[in-house]
């Protein structure tokens, strides 16, 4: 980002696997920014992991927690934000990320996701049964909601630093507009 505009921040959104984590730090680190991972301030304000959430307290009480440490992380404008694979698709989630701060979409096909995801995953939405076509069925429903983000990055076959790159480049486009 060159010219003298502040940075607005960006928000990383996409499926579980696709490098939002990963790029947002090396995005955050690219521009000099806070970088701020959603699903671990889930976890470190409820002192336990997320699979641990889902089990002990089901999905709905996740994303009321998802939903407060959304609010807490876009509180301080600037940041670069990456938000768990199912925040974008909450219609209220959605208007507040939009507002805060470009939203760029990681797309990848479900093989690439399936590739990167690990086998012992800790995502209680990949548990039950046939992983691939659990991520194929799960994708398909999510894509039309993940497209609504300001911009898609289509990272298959791309380094962390090559998408990072990418969202850089167009985040230095917009500011120009
Ligand atoms: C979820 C994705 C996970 C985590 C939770 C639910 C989802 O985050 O928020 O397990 O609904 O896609 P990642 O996308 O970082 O794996």
């Amino acid at each position: 980002m060159t010219g003298g505009r502040t940075f607005p921040g960006v928000v990383l959104v996409g499926f579980m696997g696709s490098g939002k984590t990963s790029v947002g730090r090396r995005l955050a680190r690219k521009l000099r920014a806070e970088f701020v991972d959603v699903d671990d301030r889930i976890e470190r304000a409820a002192g336990k992991p997320i699979r641990e959430i889902f089990s002990a307290e089901g999905e709905p009480s996740f994303r009321e927690r998802e939903k407060v440490a959304l609010r807490e992380a876009l509180s301080v404008p600037g940041r670069v934000v990456a938000t768990g694979g199912g925040a974008f698709l909450e219609e209220g989630n959605r208007a507040l990320l939009s507002a805060y701060a470009p939203v760029v979409y990681l797309e990848a096909r479900a093989e690439t996701l399936l590739a990167r995801l690990p086998g012992n995953s800790d995502r209680p939405l990949l548990g039950g049964g046939d992983r691939g076509r659990v991520v194929r069925d799960l994708l398909d429903r999510r894509v039309p909601g993940y497209r609504k983000a300001d911009h898609t990055v289509a990272t298959d076959g791309l380094t962390v630093e090559e998408v990072a790159d990418r969202v850089v480049e167009w985040l230095s486009k917009t500011e120009r507009r």
